[in-house]
């Protein structure tokens, strides 16, 4: 079977990432699943941005962590795509739920940078406690493993998606467990039949990012990987793996 596909920060290829216009393109292109990155600003906000300052997709100085919502709501994080998505701001958290209510699932990556944002797994699960037509359709993932550990002692309901990153594979492992993780999440290059048969063994999904060529898709397809993440949301299509 073919891995499912996560717009990845949405259709991040063809609009700019982690934007309502690039959620609306991968809804528009019939996604069912979608990724983003949740950070924190300075007054409590949760926001949707993958990097912790504004340089790259902002053109402008400043952490996320650093900055209040309203000074973070005025940088334009789509110019620097193309002038035609020039405007986009940085979305909260909830903006991205009522967008895609009943139309996707969400894979909410929370990142936690160098200076890791006070209560914001609490934010998040408290959010996600009030919007009842949520429940079993977010997915909670973070690198940061004690992040993951938090959320689940305070939702034991919680989906929750372990990003391996640097951790040793029998550490990584056991932690799964610990944490009841439904999925791993590994990178492409991670990605070997041993690991996606030691998850597998597990009883959890493997997730592989962040696949945008058809033959890596393909590969990650003979290796029974569950679903993978892509910039792409349309990366199945025939023309794309002609
Ligand atoms: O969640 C998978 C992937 O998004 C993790 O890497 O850097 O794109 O957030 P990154
Ligand atoms: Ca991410």
């Amino acid at each position: 079977m073919k891995p499912a596909l996560i717009a990845h920060r949405g259709a991040s290829g063809y609009a700019p990432e982690n934007t309502m216009a690039a959620f609306e393109r991968a809804l528009a292109m019939g996604a069912n699943s979608m990724e983003f990155d949740v950070q924190q600003t300075k007054d409590g906000k949760l926001v949707v941005i993958h990097d912790s300052d504004l340089k790259r997709v902002g053109g402008v100085r400043g952490r996320v962590g650093a900055m209040t919502w309203a000074e973070l709501s005025k940088v334009d994080v789509g110019a620097w795509f193309g002038p035609s998505f020039a405007g986009q701001r940085v979305p909260r958290l909830e903006e991205v739920l009522d967008l895609a209510e009943g139309r996707a699932e969400l894979q909410l990556e929370i990142k936690n940078p160098e200076r890791p944002y006070p209560g914001i797994a609490e934010r998040v699960v408290n959010l996600l406690r009030t919007r009842k037509a949520w429940d079993g359709k977010v997915c909670i993932s973070s690198f940061d493993h004690e992040c993951l550990f938090l959320v689940r002692t305070l939702a034991s309901w919680a989906r929750i998606g372990y990003l391996v990153g640097l951790t040793r594979r029998e550490t990584a492992l056991r932690e799964v467990r610990e944490v009841g993780a439904d999925s791993v999440h590994m990178s492409s290059r991670q990605a070997d039949r041993r690991w996606v048969e030691a998850v597998h063994r597990d009883k959890r999904k493997a997730f592989v990012y962040t696949v945008n060529e058809p033959k890596d898709y393909e590969r990650l397809g003979r290796l029974g990987v569950d679903a993978v993440f892509t910039n792409f949301p349309d990366l199945d299509r025939e023309e794309a793996a002609a």
